[in-house]
């Protein structure tokens, strides 16, 4: 996924492709019916524009005209470890393999970099995604007590 290649999911119907700056309304569409505290939008502008660390990835329907952007993953990348900063499906679009389909092209553009491991933070209480990451091997390694501002923790899982 480096460059401009475009990664086809076998299961969503969906492309995912790298993020660029004509995508942030959409992708801002994206985390603000995701999160309850997400990225603002010159947070995530100045990231897109200065973190060379990071890749910006979105999912595009396919068949459609305009392809709108109904995920967005974003990940960090130093040596030869991932680090999931953030992974969001549009509300109206869960439940159709399209966050598999972004975690499936963030591990094969981490490999394609040399990436060796997949960390991340997930909230204890997030079913969703918790499942997800169980699903393609992620392990729970240890517990960040506090880690978010409301006090929740995180499970620390890796791949
Ligand atoms: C987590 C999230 C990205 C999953 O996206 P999605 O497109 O709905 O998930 P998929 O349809 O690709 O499901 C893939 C797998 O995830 C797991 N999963 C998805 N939704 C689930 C749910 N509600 N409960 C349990 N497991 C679930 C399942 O293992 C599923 O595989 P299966 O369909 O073969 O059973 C989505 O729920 C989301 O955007 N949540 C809000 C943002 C968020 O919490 N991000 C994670 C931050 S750490």
């Amino acid at each position: 996924m480096t460059g401009q290649l475009t990664f086809q999911s076998p299961h969503a119907k969906v492309d995912i492709c790298p993020m660029t700056e004509a995508d942030l309304d959409d992708v801002m569409r994206v985390v603000n019916a995701s999160f309850t505290a997400p990225w603002s939008r010159s947070w995530l502008l100045g990231a897109l524009q200065n973190r060379d660390d990071c890749v910006f990835l979105v999912s595009k329907l396919q068949g459609v005209e305009a392809q709108p952007i109904v995920g967005v993953v974003v990940y960090s990348f130093v040596i030869d470890q991932a680090h999931v900063m953030n992974i969001a499906v549009d509300p109206d679009y869960r439940g159709q393999q399209i966050g598999d389909a972004l975690l499936l092209a963030l591990i094969a553009d981490s490999n394609a970099r040399g990436g060796t491991q997949v960390t991340l933070e997930v909230r204890t209480s997030n079913t969703a995604a918790i499942g997800l990451y169980r699903k393609h091997n992620f392990d729970v390694i240890g517990t960040r007590s506090n880690y978010y501002k409301d006090g929740e923790d995180a499970y620390i899982m890796m791949k």
